[in-house]
C-alpha cells in the first residue's frame, strides 16, 4: 500500500507546509508535521486526528541538527521509516541588503538552506535501505528571479534549488527522486506578515502580473508534491517545478 508511505513535512503547522500535510493525511499517509509554533501544531494535529489521520506533531527546530534526530528517532518509532520528505520551512523577511548584519544573514542561512540539509540527510538511511525515497524541497521565485530587499533570502533559496539537483544525480541510482518547488506568490500567514511589513505588494496587486491572475494556494503546491512523491514520478528528478501561476517561466 503506497499510502502507508511515511511522510514528513517541515514547517507543516502553517500556510503551504500545512496544506501539504493536510493532503498527504488525507490520502492516507501517516504524517510527521515538524514545526517551531507549538500552539498551531497542536491545533491543526488535533484537527487532523479528529478526521482519521495518523499524524505525528512534534517541535523541532530545523536549524538543529539535534532536534531534528530526536523528532525522526520518534516518527520511526510511532510511524515508521520514513518515505517521503518535503522540506518546506523557512522564513522570509524583507532587509535592504546593507542593513543586513551578519547574525541576519546566518539566522536565514541556518534555518532556509541548512535547516533543509538536516531535514533531509537525516532521513536518507530510510530511503537507501528501502531503495525507494522522495525528496522534495520547496525554494522560491525569489531563487530565480532575485528579489529585492531580499538578498540573504534570494541566497539561501539559490542554495536549495543547488543542494536539490546535487543529491538528484548523488542518489539518482537508488531509487531516490529530489526535486525543488519554487512557488512565486502564495497566500499564507507568511505573505500577510511581509504585506503588513510593507515589504511585500497587497495580494491583488500582485496579482495583477501573474498570468493566472490570483496568488496560489497551498492546495496548488500540494498538489505538486503528491505528484512528485506518486510512483508516477519515479522518472522524474532534479527539476524545477514551478507551480506559479506563469509568474516565472524559466
Ligand atoms: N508564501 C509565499 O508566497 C512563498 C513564496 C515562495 C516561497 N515560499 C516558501 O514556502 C515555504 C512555506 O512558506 P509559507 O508561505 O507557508 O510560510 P508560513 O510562515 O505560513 O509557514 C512557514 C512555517 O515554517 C515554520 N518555521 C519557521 N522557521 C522554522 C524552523 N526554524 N524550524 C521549523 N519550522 C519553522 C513556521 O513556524 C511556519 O509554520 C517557505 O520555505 C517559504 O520560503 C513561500
Amino acid at each position: 500500500m503506497t499510502e502507508d508511505r511515511v511522510v514528513v513535512v517541515t514547517g507543516g503547522a502553517s500556510g503551504i507546509g500545512l496544506g501539504i500535510t493536510q493532503l498527504f493525511a488525507r490520502k492516507g499517509h501517516p504524517v510527521a508535521m515538524l514545526d517551531v509554533q507549538e500552539d498551531a501544531l497542536e491545533r491543526e494535529g488535533a484537527a487532523l486526528r479528529a478526521q482519521g489521520a495518523n499524524i505525528l506533531a512534534r517541535k523541532v527546530d530545523v536549524s538543529k541538527r539535534e532536534e531534528i534526530e530526536a523528532a525522526y528517532a520518534v516518527i520511526r518509532n510511532q510511524l515508521g521509516k520514513i518515505a517521503i520528505v518535503v522540506a518546506n520551512a523557512g522564513i522570509s523577511e524583507g532587509i535592504p541588503f546593507q542593513d543586513v548584519s551578519v547574525e541576519i544573514w546566518q539566522r536565514m542561512v541556518d534555518i532556509n538552506l541548512t535547516g533543509v540539509f538536516h531535514t533531509v540527510q537525516a532521513s536518507l538511511p530510510d530511503m537507501l535501505e528501502a531503495k525507494w525515497g522522495r525528496i522534495i524541497t520547496i525554494s522560491s521565485h525569489a531563487a530565480q528571479s532575485g528579489a529585492a530587499d531580499r538578498a540573504h533570502y534570494s541566497a539561501a533559496k539559490g542554495g536549495v534549488i543547488g543542494l536539490t539537483r546535487a543529491l538528484a544525480r548523488e542518489f539518482a541510482a537508488h531509487g531516490i527522486t529530489v526535486n525543488t518547488i519554487p512557488p512565486s506568490v502564495v497566500a499564507t500567514p507568511m505573505a500577510d506578515q511581509g504585506i503588513a511589513a510593507g515589504t511585500f505588494p497587497p495580494l491583488d496587486v500582485i496579482s495583477q502580473h501573474i498570468p493566472i491572475p490570483r496568488p496560489g494556494t497551498p492546495e496548488d503546491i500540494a498538489a505538486a508534491c503528491e505528484y512528485l512523491a506518486s510512483d508516477g514520478a519515479s522518472y522524474v528528478t532534479g527539476q524545477v517545478l514551478a507551480v506559479n501561476g506563469g509568474m516565472f517561466i524559466g
